[in-house]
């Protein structure tokens, strides 16, 4: 497949822009983040995508990425690693699903010995991802849309507890479909919590998504189809979707206090800015 080539959809491409964001401040002076496997695999990605016509492919193997992109990446990755020793600290032996995980290799930063992990995304990023990790007894890849459900009876053959990751990914979603995931999750896994980052829906309305879409394809250049579907407007929006769904908590990169954040940690101050693209943490019962 390296030999070749591969070609991967939009929205399956963004999943390359976080794992050089973590490759890029693995080797940054003071990392923000330790994630060596991202730089094992840039390693071998670098030579493949420098020869690629593709500008977003190109931009990543000279490493031309915005540094403050790098920073917000590198620390979301590391609070999303706290979400999961957090709740290995209650629960040793639980399960943890990372949904739209890309290339990421949480489990191998956050694995404690007994934990089962799930790493799922499309099936075109799992046939690149399995170049690079292998499953084992407690470590698998499912390859599928979350949107289709047979992975869910896959997990659900586990008792539990269980912890839902999505991070970076529901954005891309349409609005019923997250609604409809999130209520099924609620309906297999009752009990289960649920990370998810979401943008503000208030910057999807026209024509503020014009700045957005701006923001995506010429600074960032993603391509046309990885543009923002959904988002809502307040933490605990969820929690009109069902009586059982409780909002435990929220997270916004700004809370990471990061030195490297520089002067935009002012922005903390300002709830619109706060609320452009955070984390909600759900229980799910
Ligand atoms: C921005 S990347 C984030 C990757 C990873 N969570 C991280 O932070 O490094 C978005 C990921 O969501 C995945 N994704 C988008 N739609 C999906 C779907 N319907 N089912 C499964 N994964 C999906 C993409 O393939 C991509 O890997």
């Amino acid at each position: 497949m390296m030999e070749e080539g591969f070609s991967l959809g939009d929205v399956a491409a963004t999943a390359l822009v976080t794992l050089y964001c973590h490759a890029i401040e693995t080797r940054s002076e003071s990392p923000i983040l330790s994630d060596p496997k991202s730089v094992e695999i840039t390693t071998v990605l670098d030579p493949v995508l420098s020869r690629s016509g593709d500008l977003l492919e190109q931009t990543l193997a000279k490493g031309a990425l915005d540094p403050m992109l790098v920073v917000h990446i590198a620390i979301r990755a590391k609070k999303y690693d706290h979400y999961v020793l957090d709740f290995l600290a209650q629960y040793p032996d639980g399960v943890v699903v990372n949904i739209g995980c890309g290339l990421d290799s949480r489990f191998l930063r956050t694995d404690n010995g007994a934990m089962h992990f799930y790493d799922l995304d499309l099936p075109e990023v799992i046939a690149l991802k399995k170049l690079f990790f292998t499953e084992t007894g407690r470590y698998h890849l499912i390859a599928s849309s979350v949107l289709d459900d047979a992975w869910l009876s896959v997990v659900s053959a586990h008792s539990g507890p269980f912890l839902f990751l999505a991070e970076g990914v529901f954005m891309y979603l349409g609005s019923e479909a997250v609604k409809s995931l999130v209520l099924r999750l609620r309906e297999h896994f009752p009990g289960s919590e649920l990370v998810c980052e979401v943008v503000n829906a208030f910057w999807l309305k026209k024509p503020l998504n014009k700045l957005v879409e701006y923001k995506m394809r010429r600074r960032l250049h993603f391509g046309k189809d990885a543009v923002f579907r959904s988002g809502i407007s307040r933490s605990d929006e969820m929690e009109g979707w069902h009586p059982g769904i409780r909002l435990l908590d929220d997270w916004s990169y700004f809370d990471s206090g990061e030195k490297k954040l520089g002067w935009l940690k002012i922005f903390s101050r300002f709830r619109l800015f706060r609320y452009v693209q955070w984390t909600v943490h759900y229980r799910l019962e």
